[in-house]
């Protein structure tokens, strides 16, 4: 008989919190929830009080992340600092085999525990390495007689799924600092272009067309239908000029405030698009959001819009900005319905070609935020998208 089987731990819970694991894994967007739930599974299978899931910084040295097990949320809210890998969790980082202790506080590393952190005795520490890389490591403690080996055997069994997790985490994470400094990298680029397009194409169109303009007044004796056309042509350059400056740069946003800036986006799309009724509405005060957020929303509902120009054949859109607070949490929601031939939202989702939905997904995870679409051919579509405010990332540029 295995040790696994001397346990009394069900093999179909291993199995069924390994395949528990993978379904996270692929449902999660940011792989904390994976990581909770593997550290709940850990808790008990080894009928431990407490489990932690700590993750590996780049090169290893430090705890990046915190998962914890057996605490409630105002419990964790109480404890001001996530743990940094030192003390007792930070010889793990440097282990290959697992440590068990009798009392956590007695081992000569131990460096205490922070203000209103529970008092905890016996300890299960597994470090978790995989090709010579320390990605993190699993933390058990407050088992009643202490850990055995039976209880490393029975975690030895998770190991694998727990360093999925974590490389899971980590690669999320990565994917989300490069999206972060793609998507400021692309404003910028923006702002320069709008500033370039601004002092040379557009003063030279501008100065063409005064001169030409000039020229025409004096010789309006004369008919001369080619050089009316000419000119004709050189005023719609210059008006689209200044649209396309606009658009790259937000400039409604620092002019106009958020709520009228979003009111002109979708007047001045429903212009282009021939749209017969458009609809917004929101409870948001321009004051109530922050420059950063208040600009991704603009990119949102401005690429929304767009889509819906280029592809719906919609004749009515509806948008809504609403803040709203839940379980002491605020975040925005944001709502864009349009009536028009909807899309097959599963093939685009496998689809490599467009960039615009992928762009918004992406800008939506830079605040912790959920995406989703709704379509069906022929019924329209519905963007709902939910940002977090107290997720802003600190590096994105204040730009918009
Ligand atoms: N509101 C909509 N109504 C109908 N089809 C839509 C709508 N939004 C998106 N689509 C479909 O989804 C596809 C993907 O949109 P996405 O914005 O990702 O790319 P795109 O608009 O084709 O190109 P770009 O990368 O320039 O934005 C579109 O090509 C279109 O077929
Ligand atoms: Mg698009």
């Amino acid at each position: 008989m295995s040790l696994i089987d001397k346990s009394g731990v069900n093999a179909a819970e291993l199995f069924s919190a390994a395949t528990r694991a993978a379904a996270d894994i692929l449902a999660s967007s940011t792989g904390v929830e994976a990581l909770e739930h593997l550290a709940d599974t850990a808790c008990r299978i080894v009928g431990a009080r407490y489990a932690a899931i700590g993750v590996a910084n780049a090169d290893g040295t430090a705890l990046d992340e915190f998962v914890v097990s057996g605490m409630t949320d105002d419990a964790k809210r109480l404890i001001p600092d996530k743990p940094k890998g030192i003390g007792v969790l930070g010889i793990l980082i440097h282990r290959q085999s697992p440590l068990r202790l009798d009392s956590i506080s007695e081992h000569p590393s131990s460096v205490g525990f922070p203000p209103n952190h529970p008092p905890m005795t016996s300890f299960l520490g597994v470090p978790l390495c995989h090709g010579g890389i320390c990605l993190g490591s699993l933390y058990l403690t407050d088992k009643l007689g202490g850990f055995s080996e039976e209880d490393e055997v029975l975690i030895d069994a998770l190991r694998l799924q727990l360093c999925v997790g974590i490389r899971n985490l980590q690669m999320l994470r990565r994917q989300q600092a490069l999206s972060q400094r793609l998507i400021t990298a692309q404003e910028e680029e923006r702002k320069a272009t709008a500033a370039d397009l601004h002092d040379s194409l557009t003063q030279l169109v501008f100065a063409a067309q005064a001169h030409l303009d000039s020229y025409r007044a004096r010789t309006a004796a004369l008919p001369d239908s080619d050089l009316d056309l000419a000119i004709k042509y050189l005023r719609d350059a210059g008006v689209e000029c200044r649209t396309l400056i606009k658009r790259m740069r937000v400039l409604e946003l620092e002019d106009l405030g958020f709520v009228a800036a979003i009111g002109q986006l979708i007047d001045e799309e429903q212009a282009r698009a021939g749209w017969d009724r458009t609809n917004f509405t929101t409870n948001v005060h321009d004051e109530d959001l922050h420059a950063m957020l208040a600009a991704s929303i603009y990119r949102l509902v401005q690429e929304a819009l767009n889509n819906i120009r280029k592809h719906a054949k919609a004749t009515a859109v509806d948008s809504s900005v609403e803040q709203v607070v839940e379980n002491g949490r605020s975040s925005v929601k944001l709502t864009i319905l349009d009536n028009g031939t909807g899309f097959d939202v599963h093939a685009v989702n496998q689809s490599f070609e467009h960039i615009g939905l992928q762009s918004m997904r992406e800008r939506t995870q830079l605040f912790g935020g959920t995406f989703r679409i709704e379509s069906e051919r022929g019924n329209g579509t519905i963007i709902r998208i939910r940002l977090f405010p107290d997720c802003i990332p600190t590096t994105l540029g204040n730009s918009g």
